[in-house]
């Protein structure tokens, strides 16, 4: 037991910084805050009563954590964007580098003011987080959910229920475009992609937090860049008249212009993230 009974907020707050310190350094005050806030089901108000924080309970999660599981594995919970979304050790936990997709594709639906139905296809979607969180601030637009893994659709499923988004949505267990209807392509605005993009000897030196994490939603292939080929080039197959927005990452940036360039694919614009690091291509086929 690192936490003893009858301790008062506070000293439970001291205790977790702690223990917590070594393991997640800077983010040790956010966990803590998190782990009091899920104990005692109230959110981060340190003013209840002590007695409303379920000691036990914050005991359990801490030990977990000590021996190095996420948090989000262990409350099974990831604040992204607005929202806390319901994670497993089956998805991808949220991650905040990717907010910046739902930032920029918002920017860019609310510029254009969308007058007509939005529909939007979420590829690799994980927990859905991404469409989710863009389908939740517009009240035109629809998402399409493709993933392999049946146990991330389940989880996917969750949180459209969790924010009452079903009337918008529908669910694809599709091998990327395998089992999708090729006819609703047509009708796709665009696509919002974060697919495994890990070089598959990198991803076998991640470290210990991250391999918490499912291999299928990490591991991209010997250079990382196995799924960006295989949608670009059945989207240029296709003729997809949308745009894509795809997630990116430092370690495959030079692959990913290169390919782009041979396909002759048109970067609309990239985004930099907070680490001002290039995490967002939006692209656009060739039409001829
Ligand atoms: C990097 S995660 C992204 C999850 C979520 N979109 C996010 O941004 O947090 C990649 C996702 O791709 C899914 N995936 C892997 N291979 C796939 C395939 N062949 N077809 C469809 N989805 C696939 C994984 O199951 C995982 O959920």
């Amino acid at each position: 037991m690192l936490i003893n009974n009858y301790l008062s907020k506070l000293d439970i707050k001291k205790i977790l910084l702690e223990n917590l310190k070594s393991i997640t350094g800077s983010q040790a005050e956010q966990e803590s805050q998190i782990m009091i806030s899920y104990s005692s089901n109230s959110e981060n108000n340190l003013d209840i009563k002590n007695s409303e924080v379920d000691q036990e309970l914050i005991n359990k999660i801490l030990n977990e954590r000590v021996k190095g599981k996420p948090l989000a594995k262990i409350i099974n919970e990831k604040g992204f964007w607005k929202k806390i979304f319901y994670t497993d050790d089956y998805t991808l936990d949220p991650r905040a580098d990717s907010e910046i997709l739902v930032e920029q594709i918002l920017i860019d639906c609310k510029k254009n003011k969308y007058q007509k139905q939005l529909k939007l296809l979420d590829l690799c979607c994980g927990t859905g987080c991404l469409g989710i969180s863009i389908i939740d601030e517009l009240d035109n637009a629809f998402c399409d959910f493709i993933d392999v893994s049946k146990h991330a659709l389940t989880a996917c499923k969750k949180n459209i229920i969790k924010f009452k988004q079903q009337q918008k949505t529908k669910i694809f267990h599709s091998n990327l475009f395998k089992n999708y209807p090729i006819n609703r392509l047509k009708y796709i605005d665009f696509i919002v992609c974060n697919p495994p993009y890990i070089p598959t000897r990198n991803y076998l030196n991640l470290n210990k937090e991250t391999l918490h994490d499912p291999r299928i939603s990490l591991d991209g292939g010997k250079s990382g860049m196995d799924y960006y080929v295989k949608i670009i080039n059945f989207l240029i197959n296709v003729k997809f008249k949308g745009v894509v927005y795809f997630e990116i990452d430092p370690i495959i940036n030079k692959n990913m212009y290169k390919l782009l360039l041979e396909k002759g694919v048109k970067i609309v614009y990239k985004k930099t993230d907070y680490l001002n690091l290039d995490r967002l291509i939006k692209i656009k086929f060739p039409t001829t």
